[in-house]
């Protein structure tokens, strides 16, 4: 099944506000704390660099990545380390950044996970959350905005490695009709 741009669903002014009321939020909780960012590849990187420069504490970032989707729309459920952390989060406030949760399998994983490596606090952050596919029950600790079961690109979102880069968040559509 072919998929092409359809509409805009969420603008680029309406994601600036709510990085702006997100970042407003992390460094009223962490005040001056020291913070260890890590960004999700690949899609968490727009809005990460977006978020981090509108923190006030003192940033440490760093990068995970890994595969769950394997090139399909849908989740398989298998959730594979490609890139591990490269520093060490032994009791350091730890905040997962991520651009979508959507089966909620890629964040619990990923929780439980660097619960064994002892950070002195975790928590989770991301930019869209779909609730309605939810497979396992994982709540973000902020959640930009609540989104419908929609397939959406841009803002780091991507189709087959496409659309990452586009500033507003679109609707796919397929162009034959079933999906
Ligand atoms: C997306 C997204 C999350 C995950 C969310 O990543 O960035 O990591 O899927 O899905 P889940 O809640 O069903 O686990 P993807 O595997 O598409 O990789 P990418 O970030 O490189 O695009």
């Amino acid at each position: 099944m072919a998929y092409s741009l359809g509409k805009i669903l969420i603008d680029k002014d309406r994601i600036n506000q709510m990085v702006t009321r997100m970042a407003r939020q992390i460094s009223a909780d962490y005040k001056d704390e020291e913070l260890v960012v890590v960004g999700i590849l690949k899609g968490s990187f727009i809005f990460m660099a977006d978020l981090v420069r509108q923190l006030n504490m003192p940033i440490i970032i760093d990068f995970m990545s890994v595969s769950s989707y394997f090139e399909n729309t849908r989740s398989t459920g298998i959730v594979k380390i490609i890139k591990d952390l490269d520093i060490n989060i032994h009791d350091k406030h730890v905040l997962i950044v991520e651009d979508i949760v959507d089966s909620g399998l890629t964040l619990s994983h990923l929780k439980e996970l660097l619960m064994t490596k002892d950070p002195r606090s975790l928590k989770l952050c991301v930019a869209f959350d779909k609730p309605d596919r939810r497979k396992t029950q994982i709540e973000a600790d902020y959640v930009g905005m609540v989104i419908p079961d929609e397939f959406i690109v841009g803002y780091g979102l991507d189709y087959a490695g496409k659309y990452r880069n586009l500033s507003d968040i679109w609707i796919m559509e397929s162009d034959g009709g079933n999906k």
